[in-house]
């Protein structure tokens, strides 16, 4: 049976572990979930998986709202469907699988729930390639991971703290002097928030704060509010070119 695993990456984390997955599956594809539309299911029995990284304590609205679209994809066949989750974070997820249930409109016990944390300082190779196998086994095998429900501090952060984030964080992105309008940036932002508008970036108003753009922009041209403390690029990515969703 096909397995499609969608992702949505801002540094390279979660698209790298999208891509790791598949490649340990028979017959699996990772795909940028801009492209994930309810046409993809229909007449199709696929597993489907959505790997993301947590963005304050909670899952990246643009991902939430492909999970609404393509949760109506699943019309009729949702009882027998395998549905899986990776959130790789930096040591809090939070209550983001609260946010997957309702967004897929499944009932806990219906979606494999696999918290994947990737420390930004001393990331280790062997840890993480072990749990990567982990949760590829368990999504080869159709399997449910047993599951912890989240602590009231945990839900607090994830329904209180995420919308105030979302709500206020604007970084207001621009590029300064050294840009050379290679276009890097409008490539691997994974919300199609970047157009190129006479050689430079103009960013719109669909951002949702992963830093990609920040990151991964090869002349570090880009500046806006938080940007210095969200310096970080994947360990697992060696360029921008292998972040590329369009
Ligand atoms: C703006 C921002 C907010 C973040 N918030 C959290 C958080 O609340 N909890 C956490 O564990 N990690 C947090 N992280 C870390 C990311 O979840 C982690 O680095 C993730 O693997 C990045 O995935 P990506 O490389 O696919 O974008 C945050 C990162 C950024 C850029
Ligand atoms: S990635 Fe950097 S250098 Fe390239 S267009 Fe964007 S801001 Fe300019
Ligand atoms: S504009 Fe930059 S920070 Fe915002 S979603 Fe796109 S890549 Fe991420």
């Amino acid at each position: 049976m096909e397995t499609i695993v969608y992702f949505f990456s801002g540094t390279g984390n979660s698209r790298k572990t999208a891509e790791s997955i598949a490649a340990r599956l028979e017959n699996a594809r990772a795909v940028p979930i801009g492209a994930a539309s309810l046409a993809d299911f229909s007449g199709s029995d696929a597993a489907v998986g959505f790997v993301f990284p947590i963005l304050m304590f909670g899952v990246p609205t643009f991902v939430l709202s492909k999970m609404r679209a393509v949760s109506a994809g699943f019309a009729g066949s949702s009882s027998k469907r395998y549905v899986f989750a990776v959130a790789t974070h930096g040591g809090n997820p939070a209550a983001s699988c609260d946010q997957i249930d309702r967004a897929l409109k499944l009932k806990r016990k219906r979606v494999a729930h696999f918290s994947l944390e990737i420390p930004r300082k001393k990331f280790d190779a062997d840890a993480y390639e072990r749990r990567v196998s982990e949760i590829s086994t368990f999504v080869g095998e159709r399997r449910l991971p047993p599951f912890d429900s989240p602590r009231l501090s945990s839900r607090l952060l994830t329904v209180l703290v995420n919308p105030m984030g979302n709500a206020f964080m604007n970084p207001k992105f621009s590029a300064g002097a050294s840009c050379v309008g290679c276009g890097a940036c409008a490539r691997l932002c994974p919300t199609g928030n970047i157009s190129m508008i006479g050689g430079k970036p103009s960013w719109g108003k669909k951002c949702d704060t992963c830093f990609g753009c920040v990151n991964w922009c090869p002349s570090a041209a880009i500046t806006g509010k938080m940007a210095d403390a969200f310096r970080y690029r994947s360990p697992l990515a060696s360029s921008a070119e292998e972040l590329f969703v369009r």
